[in-house]
């Protein structure tokens, strides 16, 4: 039976121009569908299992358990090599096979049937990395982000898969270990995974043979073969910004801050005073265990400071009440922010709240502030 969407939220924007995936996607960071990536060019022609035999029937890749099961619950990650044909004969008579391709970098014989999509060329210049995935129905990708940090076209060849998205400040309520989650959304009905969709702000579509869906970097996704299907990713190159920041070990807080301290588009460093703050530990000199502590303590700042300085701007984007001002207060000072940290949380309101909107009132509040953190020990 055909399994519908369950929330189906993410915009289909069709054969979107280079102007509307800038703004709308791009830019903005929001998934988008479209269709037509790869219009007229031989790999269009592949659409259904019966297509990919005919055409890749001998094209080798390696299987492996799921994610899940090599690298959150520890079972070995044995692999072994097969074509598509053997692999699609396996799969359609063997309903206990729970091995699949879970990521390989696309072999030239697939590579040489189509050319990147113009919208790489609003990333930073030079070659994209193009993977390609092929699971039976019913094996899932577990919970995860992708560790390299870039953005993916990711497009779906044959066979129907469920993809679901999150922005990566969902990352605290995933039990996050490196880049996967502990949570086995997969064992959950769809109902619980609808519920589970909703409580994290999550985005779901069931991505069709010829779709490409644009997944913004640093997002969370798990996937769902509805179908056997076969997919693969085109994935933006990587500024020497991006390219640093993702040499440091994966982490949900380094997530979470490193998808704002470049611009959308990699090309820009948006907030180099982070940036350098998370990689001086690395850069310099010293013994490692006191630069790995300082970048630590480093990613820490960068990681509480932006929580709590969102949650403390939510709670006076409204006229304060003494009891909100007094909240403001209190997240600053239980996240241990030093002088250099009040200094950012004010900057992130002058950017966060437009100059010509700043009332009496915010600036009594900053005021009031700047008095308290004196009065308390010499912060300022
Ligand atoms: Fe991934």
């Amino acid at each position: 039976m055909r399994k519908p969407s369950l929330l189906d939220n993410i915009p289909r924007a069709g054969t979107a121009d280079l102007e509307t995936f800038r703004r709308e996607h791009l830019e903005t960071q929001r998934p988008g569908i479209f269709t037509g990536l790869y219009a007229g060019q031989p790999i269009d022609r592949i659409r259904t299992t019966a297509d990919a035999r005919r055409e890749l029937g001998d094209l080798e890749f390696p299987i492996n358990p799921d994610y899940y099961s090599t690298r959150v619950r520890g079972r070995a990650n044995e692999s072994q090599v097969c074509t598509l044909a053997t692999y699609l004969d396996l799969a359609a008579s063997n309903p206990d096979l729970d091995l699949l391709c879970t990521e390989f970098r696309m072999p030239a014989k697939m590579r040489a049937t189509f050319q990147p999509p113009n919208f790489l060329a609003l990333g930073v210049k030079g070659r994209p990395k193009v993977m390609m995935y092929t699971a039976k129905q019913g094996l899932f990708a577990p919970l995860h982000f992708d560790g390299d940090h870039r953005q993916v076209l990711f497009t779906q060849v044959f066979g129907r898969k469920r993809v679901m998205l999150f922005p990566p400040r969902a990352a605290e309520q995933f039990k996050p270990t490196g880049i996967d989650s502990d949570l086995a959304v997969q064992d959950l009905t769809d109902a619980g995974k609808r519920r589970f969709l909703v409580k994290h702000g999550g985005f779901e579509c069931v991505l069709a043979p010829g779709e490409t869906l644009f997944i913004p970097k640093l997002w969370w996704h798990y996937l769902d073969n509805l179908e056997t299907a076969m997919s693969f990713g085109v994935r933006f190159h990587l500024s020497p910004y991006d390219w640093l920041l993702s040499m440091l070990e994966p982490d949900y807080r380094l997530q979470e801050v490193a998808g704002r301290l470049t611009s959308p588009d990699g090309r820009r460093l948006v907030d180099p005073d982070t940036f350098a703050d998370l990689l001086a530990p690395r850069l310099g000199g010293g013994p490692l265990r006191a630069r790995a502590r300082a970048y630590e303590r480093a990613l820490r700042r960068a990681y509480t400071g932006r929580g709590e300085v969102a949650a403390a701007a939510q709670a006076l984007a409204r006229p304060a009440s003494h009891a909100e001002v007094a909240r403001f207060g209190d997240y600053l000072r239980r996240a241990g922010h030093p002088a250099a940290e009040f200094a950012r949380a004010l900057r992130f309101f002058r950017i966060a709240r437009t100059p010509d909107r700043w009332s009496r009132l915010d600036l009594r509040v900053l005021n009031f502030y700047f008095r308290v953190f004196r009065a308390k020990g010499g912060l300022l």
